[in-house]
């Protein structure tokens, strides 16, 4: 075959063309190199770094959702570099933020024997919940700054730009421009940045009401849209 890249992972030699990254290549021959940020339908910023792998004669741990393939390369995803970054990244984690509905990443601090109290000095990001609409909450003490609700409200798939990124360094949080509410900004309650959110950071209000023990009828009342307030949802 031409125009194809070989390399390899893991010891297994592989053939795939060329612009694969190593995550794609990796996951053809069933190995499988754990994601957060990364999302199959979103751009890959590589902000997490849980995907990092090793490749022979670099540097630096490179993000395998980024990097794409090169002829004769060599890549371990298991090394002890590697597990010793990802259990890195997870402690930084679950030091600052609730991880509490966020599966896959409560499953990865068991698989990596992660210390969650390596940092006891950290400060953990507290803000309130935010519910100002009928369609979902914000809740930003469980937001990774993942990205992921910011692409798909832009280009990655609805064109709204609603949402985007505030404040800087720690204070960093994704936010609405002007700090505005919800219902005043252009969101279109899509509920695609809720799809994608993978924590319940953002969460529809029904099941975050339900889990607030609240009875049914209340919940119906209390996720009605009040069409005065918000015309474009008629
Ligand atoms: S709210 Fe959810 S999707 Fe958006 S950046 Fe935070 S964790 Fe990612
Ligand atoms: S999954 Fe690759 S950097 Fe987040």
């Amino acid at each position: 075959m031409t125009n194809q890249i070989t390399l390899t992972i893991d010891e297994k030699e592989i053939l795939v063309p060329p612009g694969t990254t190593i995550l794609k290549a990796a996951q053809s021959v069933g190995i499988n190199i754990p994601t957060i940020c990364y999302h199959d339908y979103c751009t890959a910023n590589a902000l997490c770094r849980i995907c990092v792998v090793e490749v022979e004669g670099a540097r630096t741990l490179v993000p395998a959702c980024v990097a794409q393939v090169s002829n004769n390369m060599r890549v371990r995803t298991n090394s002890e570099r590697v597990i010793r970054a990802r259990r890195t990244i997870l402690e930084m984690l679950a030091s600052s933020v609730d991880l509490s509905d966020a599966p896959d990443i409560l499953a990865m601090l068991q698989e990596y024997q992660v210390d969650t109290n390596r940092f006891p000095e950290a400060e953990e990001r507290k803000p309130s919940v935010i519910d100002d609409n009928p369609m979902y909450i914000r809740d930003y003490a469980k937001c990774i700054l993942c990205w992921r609700c910011v692409q798909v409200c832009a280009t990655d798939a609805q064109y709204t730009f609603a949402i985007n990124f505030s404040g800087r360094g720690y204070e960093t949080q994704i936010g609405t421009f002007y700090d505005k509410p919800i219902p005043e900004t252009t969101c279109v309650f899509c509920g695609q940045c809720v799809g994608v959110c993978p924590t319940g950071a953002l969460k529809p209000k029904k099941q975050w009401l339900l889990e607030q023990g609240l009875p049914p009828a209340e919940i119906v009342q209390l996720t009605r849209f009040n069409r005065s307030a918000n015309s474009r949802c008629r």
